[in-house]
């Protein structure tokens, strides 16, 4: 999704103490991990200079000029299309006719439609196809008609219906302004200038200093410091936050890629989401975040991608704890046709607490009076403002577009709150949880994932079966590998197989079985002697090797945990044969073509 940038210096000079470009080129490239397919910068002083360009940062880096530029402030964005394809023109900035206003934007303008023809019936002359183009030329309207800036960015803004987040600046002007509606926007307080940002780790590097932008607020980011107001003009107080996400955290620390290397931080992301919330003596798991939260009738769970995958496996461990529960994509959710009540508990799984369909059920799930929790990575996202109660997951910032981390912590933090909410904790679950970061650990230096992927490459297609508490992860499994090596893969519970599924199944498409205990392994090793019969390769992703070892072509073992931990051990393996598979296909794995990391647009 689009990246929003912007940075004002302190210094009154012009002459910054930070070059203003890096600062900006600098929170572009820590905002590509959302996804883009142009960028651009522009920065005011007397004039607006804009530096836009279709295709890679880079790109854009050999555009603009070498060594600092004075300004007195800029902004910047990458762009993920939606109106317009991509290109030079349709890139962000955008400006008005004389080229004295310049916008980015993130989000969708519903009516631009019917302003861009008013505009262009008023004589405004668009360089572009974008939706955001009008909102350069309405201030420019009122600009024209007398109006002073912060008068008509905020005329301007009144105009649009839709989500957004927008941020402008004008020649002649020391600050940036900006303003969100249902789209993510936080500002940082640094020593040296202020900044903007559509995430935290975009000027992490200066400052851990924030201030969550609410909607219909506008902020002024000058010299003399952030003004934030609300829709009428009003100055408004809001608190200062330390986010407490290291700049080291968030970068790559040496591994190839963000997605490896957050792979690897599993064992600690684990460590974290469950410090201070187990007791392991008296085999109890409490949360504080989850007072005043009684067992409810019923759970619904919205999310989508991999956090609809986390739902599948919690909704199945709330059944089993006795509380009716349903996993549903965001997007589909139809709280009109489903029974929900006060007595109904609806969780929003969300990593990134901004994706525009959980937001859009969890609104609806709050206006038909249910009680409604965020379980999120990121402190102060939407999803943690909007609902009643939040669980945060703990897991760190994480870059990569594919998610790895966050889902597992999504299932640890829903593992604890399901034995919480059904009370259903025994000291068995607890020292199951304790031991997950060690057992990952292992995972992690024995696994032969590279050896298979290498093998295995350049198949046809992959599939992966799961049974059980499993099968939610072989849907996630397959998901990976899609996602990365833009090959085709899909997973579906093992019974699934012989209705429909078998008829693709050759000796190029390996199919990645997960058996889990001895319970489950009978029918598995069922479904594995279907698939060798086809001359498929078999994968076992297994933690009882000697049951399976006659039916697999390879093994790729897990330790032996508490069952319901199980899926989340074998996850680990299906996210390494993902990622070394893509690494040899030599794929954009951070991020992969047409995909972004928080999809804030329905
Ligand atoms: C995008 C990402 C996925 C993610 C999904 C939901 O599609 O690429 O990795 O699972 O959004 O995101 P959320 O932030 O709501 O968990």
């Amino acid at each position: 999704m689009c990246g929003i940038i912007g940075y004002t210096p302190t210094r009154t000079d012009h002459h910054s103490n930070r070059d203003i470009l890096n600062v900006l080129m600098d929170g572009l490239s820590d905002l590509e991990y959302r996804g883009y397919d142009s960028a651009g910068v522009a920065i005011a002083n007397a004039s607006v200079s804009v530096y836009k360009r279709n295709g890679e940062l880079s790109e854009l880096e050999e555009m603009v000029p070498n060594g600092p530029i004075d300004g007195y402030a800029g902004i910047g964005h990458t762009r993920w299309s939606t109106h317009g394809p991509p290109s030079d023109e349709n890139a962000h900035p955008h400006t008005d006719c004389d080229g004295s206003v310049a916008v980015v934007h993130n989000g969708i303008i519903e009516n631009y439609r019917v302003l861009r023809d008013e505009l262009e019936a008023a004589g405004h002359e668009f360089d572009s196809e974008t939706d955001t183009e009008v909102i350069p030329h309405l201030i420019e309207t009122s600009l024209e008609q007398g109006a002073d800036i912060e008068t008509a960015f905020r005329r301007a803004i009144d105009r649009l219906n839709g989500s957004f987040a927008v941020a402008a600046v004008f020649s002649g002007s020391e600050a940036v302004y900006a303003t969100r509606n249902q789209s993510p926007l936080v500002l940082g307080i640094g020593d040296d200038g202020y900044h903007l940002a559509s995430d935290v780790p975009a000027f992490l590097e200066y400052t851990d200093q924030v201030v969550y932008l609410q909607d219909d607020q506008f902020a002024k980011l000058s010299p003399a410091g952030v003004e934030i107001s609300d829709k009428r003009g009003t100055v408004v107080d809001m608190p200062v936050k330390t986010v407490e996400w290291d700049p080291e955290e968030a970068g790559k620390s040496g591994y190839d890629h963000y997605m490896l290397k957050e792979i690897n931080e599993q064992p600690r992301a684990i460590r974290n989401c469950i410090r201070g919330r187990t007791d392991e003596m008296a085999g109890t798991v409490s949360i504080d975040e989850l007072d005043g939260i009684d067992r409810p009738k019923r759970i619904h769970l919205v999310s989508c991608g991999t956090s609809y995958h986390a739902s599948l496996y919690a909704a199945r461990l709330f059944r089993a704890g006795g509380i009716p529960a349903t996993a549903f994509y965001a997007s589909e959710y139809d709280a009109g046709a489903v029974p929900i009540d006060g007595d109904t508990l609806v969780i929003g799984v969300t990593q990134s607490g901004e994706t525009a369909d959980t937001l859009g059920a969890l609104r609806d799930a709050n206006r038909r009076g249910a009680e409604t929790l965020a379980v999120t990575n990121v402190v102060g996202s939407s999803a943690s403002r909007e609902t009643d109660h939040v669980m945060y997951i703990r897991a760190g910032p994480e870059i990569s577009v594919a998610a790895t981390k966050t889902f597992a912590s999504q299932q640890v933090a829903l593992a604890m709150l399901s034995s919480t909410l059904t009370d259903e904790c025994s000291r068995e679950f607890v020292e199951g949880l304790r031991a997950l970061p060690d057992q990952i650990q292992s995972i992690l230096d024995q696994s032969r994932a590279t050896e298979i992927a290498d093998v295995y490459a350049n198949s046809d297609a992959y599939f992966v079966i799961g049974r059980g508490y499993s099968a939610p992860v072989a849907l996630e499994g397959a998901l990976k590998m899609k996602e990365i090596t833009y090959k085709h893969a899909e997973g579906f519970p093992g019974g699934e197989l012989k209705h429909g599924p078998l008829a693709l199944v050759t000796e190029r498409t390996p199919v990645i079985a997960i058996v889990t205990g001895e319970s489950n392994a009978e029918e598995m090793i069922g479904n594995m002697k279907e698939v060798e019969a086809r001359e498929a390769p078999v994968i076992a992703v297994t933690d009882s090797p000697d049951v399976v070892e006659n039916y697999a072509d390879h093994i790729l073992r897990i330790p032996q945990t508490a069952w319901q931990f199980t899926p989340i051990l074998a996850n680990v393996q299906l996210q390494l044969l993902a990622y070394w598979t893509a690494n040899q296909l030599g794929r954009s794995i951070d991020k992969p073509r047409n995909l972004a990391k928080s999809v804030t647009v329905k």
